[in-house]
């Protein structure tokens, strides 16, 4: 069911130049009588044409004041326009960006955790549907009390893998998932669970003091790429602040096999996970930028345009 049109158009204010009609990508508005109104059922709440109006004449009601309000930095309303920033200084931001396995005991301040989210949130979606969610643990303890749900479930998975006759019986039946499991984590997994029981080593979280689990509510046409973008905003942000984080893949798993670690988030069914952001003040500083392997890079139209790694 399509959402009820929230923009509006100040009549006294608009100058009827169209370019609202311009970029709205739902043809929400049409001119009428000089005057650009809205006259469409289907509106994406996107903004553009609140943003563009020279004249300040547009409102979209359904947009939050405070989504761009944040407790520890205040932002210019002014636009950007392309080209302005120095890209050396975002691309250097960018790759300073490292997963950080190492955290100091000070918590993150639940403000700090809503500005991120808040930066995490300026990220596209798919038809701006926005319906990304996110389940925050603020504590330590709270972080070690999901990485203990997390470590019993991933107990659980290695007694099953270590079984050589469920692990063939599941792959004759086109299973391969136990195997797989068992050739490439069994291990590791079975030394991370020692080391969490036995000396209280945090391979999990890597002793992060916040968790930040990105979701999606029903209703989003590109759920996963949605909560993505917005989880490598709140990398980015995290980075500017002074924070490190680190994806924690081991995580999104357990959340998405495991009844009893979602309810320990107290999940809703219907809302799958696709990231879970390990956050806190890093102990380490790096010293430089490093890069990445070789690129594979395709221009199909141009014969020998083809870059292999
Ligand atoms: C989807 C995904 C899952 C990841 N899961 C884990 C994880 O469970 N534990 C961990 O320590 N790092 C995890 N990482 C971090 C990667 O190992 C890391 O991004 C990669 O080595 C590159 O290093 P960088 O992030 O410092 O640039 C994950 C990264 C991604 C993108």
């Amino acid at each position: 069911m399509a959402n009820p049109v929230t923009t509006a158009i100040d009549p006294e204010l608009c100058t009827g130049c169209g370019l609202c009609l311009t970029v709205c990508p739902a043809d929400t508005m049409t001119i009428v009588d000089g005057k650009a109104r809205v006259t469409g059922n289907r509106c994406l709440a996107c903004g553009h044409c609140a943003a563009i109006c020279p004249a300040g004449a547009v409102g979209v009601g359904e947009i939050d004041p405070e989504s761009l309000r944040f407790a520890s930095f205040s932002v210019e309303p002014g636009w950007l326009p392309p080209g302005c920033l120095a890209p050396a200084e975002l691309v250097r931001l960018m790759a300073s960006r490292r997963s950080c396995r190492n955290y100091r005991e000070t918590p993150v301040a639940r403000e700090i955790i809503a500005d991120l989210i808040k930066i995490g949130t300026t990220a596209p979606s798919g038809t701006n549907s926005q319906r990304w969610t996110f389940t925050v643990l603020a504590e330590r303890d709270e972080v070690n009390a999901l990485g203990n749900q997390i470590a019993l479930y991933f107990e659980r998975l290695n007694r099953l893998a270590a079984n050589p006759l469920l692990r063939l019986l599941t792959r004759m039946v086109g299973k391969p998932a136990l195997a797989d499991y068992h050739r490439n984590h069994y291990r590791s997994v079975q030394k991370s669970l020692r080391e969490w029981r036995e000396d209280g080593r945090d391979r999990l979280f890597h002793g992060a003091t916040a968790v930040i689990v990105v979701g999606s509510r029903p209703g989003a046409s590109c759920p996963a790429e949605d909560a993505l973008l917005a989880t490598q905003n709140i990398l980015l942000g995290a980075h500017a602040m002074g924070l490190g984080t680190c994806l924690i893949g081991f995580a999104v798993a357990a959340l998405a096999r495991d009844v009893r670690c979602r309810k320990h988030l107290q999940l809703p069914d219907d809302e799958p996970v696709y990231a879970v952001i390990a956050l806190g003040y890093p102990r380490e500083p790096y010293q430089r930028l490093t890069g990445r392997k070789k690129l594979l890079v395709r221009f199909p139209s141009s014969p020998g345009g083809t870059t292999e790694a």
